[in-house]
Formats: structure tokens, sequence, C-alpha cells
């Protein structure tokens, strides 16, 4: 939810060009506008509404000179996706240049006040309130990151700034409230920015910075102080990625690469059961489970639900992050509350993570190491799936599965279902090798305009995450529901050759599922099934069907079974002529409530 990118480089070096790159590894976060300011003898800003892509074959981005600068891409909050609301923002002078991620909430009285003063608006943004209290404080006398601090104790709501002054050249100044922003160590080379994927590039030493903390880059180095001046002593933390983990390495998209990578991302988070062993143990005394996140990841903690009650028997909850604050009263030191993000970094996760933390042990379940969940929360798993650029999440939603089966079985101390976990990648990698089948289904389902997707069990959280994939990458409305639900309801949707996809992996439930989907094929319903390869019920009964190896059981189908669904999303994306890694709407790292 917009990213931001700051550098400075010795020698003269052109920043332009390192900017542009580094925004573009962000652009992920958002894509309404894009913009850049560098400094020469003046601020040059170069910046417009659309895709880096796009504005960067009119303008040239990389096209301007000075040795440091800021960018911005956006993602929409306050004001319309043009020209003058995106990022550099202004003051009066030209001469303080603002990029910002967050909202300021207090931003309507601040400009009507400083309207009054004189000060001219250009934009319908709220940051725009930002470089205008700078340089209001910086004509009362103040040098940059005292009017930086001024403004800080003048707006509320969450912010990562960066910000730039002629009046004191060679210097960029950034902070952060309730908005990601990391610091980057290179040699002869500082940077700030939203996320690290953004400076893989040039260096993978990082600082954290903590809520509304200096971070000074110059020439010569990283100064970081707080608030009263004083330097602090920050630890570098090396980061794992690698650049080339943040790199399409030769696929059309993101989304598909990320998709191919799930085994290894099973695999790898496979490792963390050392961890994982440690942290049950130091729980022994937990009655109650709230799982609490958003999107994607609430469907990862529907399925740790199934698991944990069903194996360990202790009552689990599944709260969206939103929703949270309204289920607090019966929280207590004996339940542990369970944060599943991918990006550590959203903002109704984080609410709710502050709030429990107050009462409960909370554990975060987390991709990016050193975000905000990771910093806040008692328990860390790292789900090990690498950077995610595309926007829907798949990869971290198979770390997230994958973390969360290795803590059910390990508090269920059930080594059968550990066992069965390590044998998930190589079903995976199998699946992967043949899906020629859903690129045609996409071929023959691309024009429909309403799908549903059933499950019951275990296979109910993978419907609902098969029909979110559908939607938010192909704008077909799709709904998922549990299978049983269907006739208290939603059978009167189903029509003549309407898509239904039916989970139906082997087990228990296999009969009444299989009625289920009689039951809306016999309404004119085309059926799309899911299931194993030796079930020839399920293959002539259905239109179409992708099968998947009988010896997935039911229990560990979540791992394996959701991946045709996000490939029947990603083709049918691509039939669409869309681009799947960067949805109308959304951006990967949601930053506001
Ligand atoms: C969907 C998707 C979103 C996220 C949600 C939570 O593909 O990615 O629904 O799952 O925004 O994000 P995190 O997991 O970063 O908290």
């Amino acid at each position: 939810m917009c990213g931001i990118v700051g550098c400075i480089l010795k020698n003269n070096e052109k920043a332009a060009p390192v900017l542009l790159d580094c925004i573009k590894k962000l652009e992920y976060r958002g894509y309404d506008s894009v913009g850049i300011a560098t400094v020469s003898d003046k601020i040059n800003i170069k910046k417009d509404a659309g895709q880096i892509n796009k504005v960067n074959l009119e303008l040239d981005l990389a096209d301007m000179p000075g040795n440091y600068g800021i960018a911005h891409v956006r993602w929409a909050t306050h004001g319309d996706p043009n020209k003058a609301n995106s990022h550099p923002q202004v003051d009066n002078t030209g001469k303080i240049a603002v990029v910002h991620n967050g909202i300021i909430e207090n931003y309507e009285v601040i400009k009507k006040e400083l309207e009054s003063q004189g000060h001219v608006f250009k934009s319908d943004t709220d940051t725009e309130v930002i470089p205008h209290l700078i340089e209001k404080y910086m004509d009362q006398g103040m040098d940059l990151e005292h009017a930086l601090i001024e403004t800080i104790g003048t707006i509320h709501g969450a912010y990562a700034i960066a910000v730039i002054s002629l009046d004191e050249p060679n210097k960029i100044l950034a902070t952060r409230k309730d908005s990601p922003l990391i610091v980057g160590v290179g040699e002869d080379q500082y940077f700030v920015a939203s996320d690290s994927p953004a400076i893989l590039e040039y260096t993978r030493n990082i600082i954290y910075p903590e809520r509304d903390e200096i971070v000074i880059l110059e020439p010569e180095g990283v100064t970081i102080k707080d608030k009263q001046g004083n330097i602090l002593e920050k630890e570098i933390e090396v980061i794992e990625w690698t650049p080339k983990m943040a790199q399409k390495e030769g696929y059309d998209y993101f989304m598909i690469k990320e998709i191919n990578e799930q085994a290894t991302a099973v695999k790898n988070t496979l490792t963390e059961k050392e961890n994982i062993e440690k942290i049950v143990e130091d729980l022994d005394d937990i009655n109650r489970i709230c799982f609490v996140a958003c999107g994607t990841s609430y469907h990862a903690s529907l399925t740790g639900k199934y698991l944990i009650e069903s194996l360990a028997g202790i009552p689990v909850d599944v709260i969206l992050a939103s929703e949270f604050k309204y289920s607090t009263n019966t929280l207590n030191e004996k339940t542990l509350v369970i944060f599943i993000s991918q990006s550590g970094e959203t903002a109704d996760t984080l609410k709710a993570l502050d709030i429990a933390n107050k009462t409960s042990k909370t554990l975060g379940i987390v991709n990016v190491a050193g975000s905000s969940v990771t910093r806040r929360a008692n328990y860390v798993i790292h789900t090990q799936a690498g950077p995610e650029i595309g926007v829907a999440a798949t990869k971290t939603y198979l770390g997230q599965l994958t973390a969360i089966y290795m803590l059910a079985g390990l508090l269920a101390k059930n080594n059968t279902l550990m066992e069965e976990l390590d044998r998930v990648p190589e079903f995976i990698e199998e699946l992967l090798l043949d899906t020629n089948s859903i690129k045609e289904m996409a071929t023959r389902y691309k024009d429909n305009n309403d799908f549903y997707f059933i499950g019951r069990g275990y296979s109910y959280p993978i419907a609902l995450e098969g029909a979110l994939k559908l939607k938010e990458i192909t704008y077909i409305h799709a709904e998922g529901y549990a299978a049983g639900e269907l006739k208290h309801g939603p059978l009167a949707l189903i029509d003549i050759g309407v898509p239904v996809v039916v989970v139906l992996p082997p087990g228990e439930d296999h009969r009444k599922t299989m009625s289920n989907l009689e039951e809306v094929k016999s309404r004119g319903a085309r059926v799309i099934a899911i299931g194993a390869s030796d079930d020839a019920m399920l293959i002539s009964k259905s239109d179409d069907a992708f099968t998947i190896n009988p010896d997935v059981t039911d229990i560990i189908s979540p791992l394996v079974y959701i991946i045709p669904l996000q490939m029947l999303a990603y083709y049918i994306a691509i039939e669409r002529e869309l681009d799947p890694d960067k949805p109308k709407n959304l951006a990967k790292c949601v930053t506001v409530e």
C-alpha cells in the first residue's frame, strides 16, 4: 500500500536509475502512480499516474541529475490517481519534497490552518500537509531534522516518510509510525525503503528503525536518532533473501513463478520444526487458541481450526483482524492468539496484535523477517517462502499452512501427521509436472461471470481460497461455500452452465460431497472437480476434472488441492489478458485500516 524509497550515493553517481530500479521492485505495493525526485541545483521531479513502465516511457524517469533522491509508487487513498496527487509532494517553494506511505488522519484540520497562513495546496492528498508543515517549521528557524520531528508531533495517523530539502543538501531524512520502513546499509550507498526487495540488488544489510526514530542518510553513512537527538546504536541484520529470489527468472509473471515454488516453500518451512517444538514446550498451559488474520491468511487460519480442534482437542476461534476488537472480552493469559500475516505489516492485524498483547500470549506466523508482527508478537514462526511479489498470495499461503500443520502436529504429538507432511513437497512437484488440463479449462471458462466453489471439512477453506484467488485476479464473481450449506440458500443461484468447482479429496465425507455435486449437476451446473486420480465416480460425474495422487489424504489435502485452483485463476486471468501480478484496486501490503 504505497511504496517509498530513498537513496544517496557517493562519488556523484546518478541516483535516478537506482531509484527507478528500486521502486519497480515495490510496484506490488501500489500502481496508481509513480514519481521520483532528485536534487541537483534544484529539486527535480518527474511523476504521473499509471504503472511504472507506462510513465517511464513518457518521462524517462532515470534521466534526472543528482546523486540522491526519493521515489514513490501510490495506492490511492486520498485523491484520485492523477498527476497532481502523485508523490513526491512539495511545499510552497518547491524546495522540500516528501514521499509518504500511510494515512494522515488529521490532515483536513492541518490543511485549513496552513491555508489560513498562506500555504497553497495543489493536490487532494493527505500527504501534502507534510512538506508544508516542514516548510512552516523551517521558516521558524528549525533545521530539517527538527522540522521533521515537529511535523510528526503534529500529524496523527500512520506514516513512513522520506524527505529531502534543497536547503540541506546531501541528506535524506526518514521516519515511520505504523507503516513499514527499512534502512539499507550498502557500500557507499545508503537506502530507506518500505520493504527489502526494493534494495536487495544493492545491499542485504538492513536496519529496522522503530516508531518515530529519525533516520539520516548522508554520503558518509547512516545515522539513526531518537526524537531527543540521541544517536542510537542499531543492529545491522543480514537478510537471507537474495536478489535472484525477487526476480521473475524467465516466468511471464511472478504469480506463476511463485505457484511453481510451492514445494520449496513447504520444504523450507519444515525447517522451522525445532523452533515450533520450543514454542509448544513453552505454551503447555494454554487452553484456547484464537487465530487472527485477513484474506488468504484468514483462510489458512480456518484450516488451523479444523486441524487443532480435531487433533489436539484445544478449542479454536478464527477471527478476522478487522473484527477482532469486538471479541476481546473472553481473552486471558491462557489464550494463545496467533497472528497470521505474510507481510507482517497488515494494519488490521497489527492493531489486533497490540490489543491481544495486553491479555494473552501472542504468536506471529510471518513471511517477512523483521516486519512489525515479528517484532511485536511474543513468539514467531517464520514461513520460509522467500519474497512473494505477486499481489495474490500463493506460496506464502502454503508456507502458512505448513507452519500451522507443524504446530497442530506438535501440539497433538501426532507423528503420523508429521510424516505425512514430509511427503507434501513430493505431491506438489508431481502435480506441477502436468497442468495442461487446467490451462485448457481456462480457455473454456474464461467468459463465465459467476463461479461457485464448494468443499466440506478441510476442503471448505480451500473452496473459500479458490474463490478469493479467482475474484481478485480475474474480476469474475466467485463465492466459496461449505458444500452442505448449498441447500440452505445458494442453490437458488445454480443455473444451466454455471461453473461449480467441487473440492473432493478421498475421505469419510466423500459420499456426502458427491451428493452435493449431483445436486448442482441436476440443476444444470458445469462441474469442475478436483479429486483423486483413482476416483472413477468423480471423474465420470464431472464435466472437467483435475486429478491428484490418491495418497494425498483428506487431512493434508489443503496443502495440495489449492494448487489447481490457484492455477485456474491464473490461466483465466491470462486468457482475459489481465496482469495477474497487479490486480486492480489491490496491493500486497495493506497498511491502512
Ligand atoms: C489475497 C491476499 C490478501 C492477504 C491479506 C492479508 O491473495 O494476499 O487477502 O492475504 O491482505 O495480508 P497479510 O497476510 O500480509 O496480512
